[in-house]
């Protein structure tokens, strides 16, 4: 998707991939498959570069600062990448600045896991602090009995739904206060290395089973004095970590309307994938805008409510097949799939529906992923 928002700005991308399959490869002519955590690997292929940038997190500090160090800027700098990378150092400096988290502790074994518990009432959430993604590595944990669980699945190797494996070398046990939320929100913002920064409006997200399931935007409900503070903060946070590029700000809406951040990530977010179609400006084409230091573009909504939900493999293989149905009943509706073979809960596609009527564009949405997803009574 940043490879699409490229073409109209006339810049030439090349591709690091883990494999000669993965989606971005199936449409960047300049691929170079290779390991992202291996040095001499990504210093040959960023020489030429002008820029570095990313669609995930992984690629370790030591990497980028010896890409930095040989002359080619990489943004987000990995000084700013290390928020998204690690929670125990983004809950440290979120907190030194006085942004909303939670109470937390990195905790050393499962008898310190249990003396947080009992000092801030269970459940308590246990995370690791690198690695986890779609809500792998964080574990509620109801009870003192279960303390051992996350510090068990630490000592097991793990590996992503697309065939990567990730270091669990360094990883910690952060200990955290469960919220007990009302919904969770995000906070979308981009800014350029001269400063410039623009806000999203705020987005309401959906997880099941930790994965990101739909969003709508702006959240429904949401008075100007919320989306404002969550955009002020996501702002702040943009301006004190210095990030270039795309920031998102995941958050947790307490049941009094506040927010307390859960995570950073610092590149296009799935949260914001309505951009493409419901926004002036899509975060991809604004991220690459940033990274480059060119002027950012208008983020604001093309419609009143805009609903994105996710396609997650299910039963229907013939993704091809389903769209006859989805595009015949409704032609307003914009899908996007990744190319991706169909295995299940993994992220294939998402579908894209703007309308006046909020209930009416659920519908709609809910329908033509449903439908692509083997469920036609959806
Ligand atoms: N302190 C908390 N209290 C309550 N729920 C929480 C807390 N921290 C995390 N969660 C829940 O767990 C989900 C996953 O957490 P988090 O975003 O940290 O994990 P992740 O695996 O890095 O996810 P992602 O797919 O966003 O990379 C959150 O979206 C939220 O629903
Ligand atoms: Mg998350």
């Amino acid at each position: 998707m940043m490879h699409q928002a490229s073409i109209g700005l006339g810049i030439t991308i090349r591709l690091l991939a883990e494999g000669p399959d993965v989606s971005a490869a199936q449409v960047v002519h300049d691929v170079t498959v290779g390991d992202y955590a291996h040095l001499d690997t990504v210093l040959a292929f960023a020489k030429d570069c002008d820029v570095i940038t990313f669609d995930h997190e992984h690629v370790p500090t030591a990497i980028l600062e010896a890409v930095e160090a040989a002359g080619v800027a990489v943004r987000p700098g990995p000084k700013a990448l290390v928020h998204a990378q690690d929670k125990a150092v983004m809950r440290a400096r979120l907190t030194a600045m006085d942004a909303p988290c939670p109470a937390h502790e990195v905790v050393a074994d499962a008898d310190a896991l249990r003396a947080f518990g009992e000092r801030t009432g269970w459940p308590v959430i246990a995370k690791t602090s690198r690695g986890g993604y779609d809500g792998k590595g964080v574990w509620k944990i109801d009870s003192p009995d279960q303390a051992d669980i996350p510090f068990e699945e630490l000592a097991r190797p793990t590996s992503t739904v697309d065939g990567g494996t990730i270091s669990r070398e360094g990883v910690q046990i952060i200990a955290e206060e469960f919220i007990d939320f009302r919904r969770e929100l995000s906070a979308l913002v981009v800014r350029s290395p001269s400063g410039q920064a623009v806000a999203y409006p705020i987005s309401e997200s959906t997880q099941r089973g930790g994965i990101c399931v739909e969003t709508i935007t702006p959240a429904p409900g949401l008075t100007d004095d919320q989306a404002l503070e969550a955009q002020h903060l996501a702002l702040r946070i943009a301006q004190e970590l210095e990030v270039v590029g795309l920031l998102a700000v995941e958050l947790m809406q307490r049941r009094d309307g506040h927010v307390v951040v859960n995570e950073l990530a610092m590149r296009p977010h799935n949260t914001g994938h309505w951009t493409i179609d419901g926004a002036h400006t899509s975060q991809f084409e604004n991220h690459l805008r940033a990274v480059l230091d060119l002027p950012l573009g208008e983020p604001g909504l093309r419609a009143p409510h805009v609903v994105m939900t996710n396609v997650l493999g299910g039963s229907e293989d013939d993704l091809t097949g389903a769209l006859q149905h989805c595009f015949a009943r409704d032609r307003e509706l914009r899908v996007h799939l990744y190319g991706k073979s169909v295995k299940p809960g993994r992220k294939v596609g998402h579908v894209t529906c703007l309308g006046r009527d909020l209930d009416q564009t659920l519908r709609r949405a809910r329908h033509a992923a449903g439908y692509l997803m083997g469920d036609p009574d959806a």
